[in-house]
């Protein structure tokens, strides 16, 4: 073989090798990113493969940090008890929350607001969710809980993603005042500091029904 045809054999190989590389690279990205090798099925797809959890936020709320967690509390005064009542289908599968109401998965939530943290009307609470510090169920302790009950009681039983949006926690505790008897005073939005520019003065505490 002379030195020439073995130079073209070179170059012929070196480029078969670049296109099998980069069909090889091409197959494994697509199926990583679309879960299939075939790049038509893309524009059908639209989507990447694996899911991106996106927390809705109301837009233009400034500086909450994307993911971060937003107080409920200034919402609260103005959030409606029947827009609540439609969140607590999402606990009513383990909650009730009128006065005398069964234990079921979860405790009764009768009287909740204010009251004594894990001690429910003979329901066996766990150590985790007696633990938290303070005792008592604050605005602020069951707005985090209803965020995310593993961040306040990290081995407590609520099997219950949380819920994230700042609007549906604010409704969810109007509609659990509304089934408190002596509710502590809901804080004003201006102690808050989250709260969306504060023009006018507090409102009034609307008396709960
Ligand atoms: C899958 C069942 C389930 C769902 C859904 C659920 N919870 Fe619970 N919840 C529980 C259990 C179980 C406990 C007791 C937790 C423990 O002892 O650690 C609990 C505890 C609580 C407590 C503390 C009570 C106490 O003893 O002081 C509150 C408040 C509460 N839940 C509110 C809610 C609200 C509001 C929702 C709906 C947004 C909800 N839960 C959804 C099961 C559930």
């Amino acid at each position: 073989m002379s030195n020439a045809t073995l130079t073209w054999y070179t170059i012929i190989a070196a480029f078969w090798l670049a296109f099998l590389t980069i069909l090889g690279v091409n197959l494994v990205g697509n199926t990583v990113m679309y879960g299939s090798p075939v790049a038509e099925e893309h524009e059908k797809l639209e989507k990447f493969g694996y899911p991106i959890e996106v927390v809705e936020e109301a837009p233009a709320e400034a500086g909450t940090g994307g993911t971060a967690f937003v107080s409920s509390l200034p919402l609260v005064a103005a959030a409606s008890v029947e827009e609540g009542a439609a969140v607590f289908k999402k606990c009513g599968a383990c909650h009730t929350a009128e006065a005398g109401g069964a234990n079921k998965t979860g405790p009764n939530l009768h009287n909740i607001v204010g009251d004594v943290i894990g001690d429910r009307n003979g329901f066996k609470t766990t150590d985790s969710l007696k633990a938290i510090l303070g005792g008592i169920w604050t605005y602020e302790l069951l707005d985090d809980y209803l965020d995310n009950p593993k961040h306040l009681a990290p081995k407590g039983s609520m099997s219950f993603a949380g819920l994230k949006k700042p609007q549906d926690r604010a409704a969810l505790i109007k509609f659990l005042i509304s089934n408190t008897e002596n509710p502590p005073p809901i804080p004003a939005a201006a102690e808050t500091p989250a709260a969306p520019a504060a023009a006018e003065p507090a409102a009034a505490p609307a008396a709960p029904k």
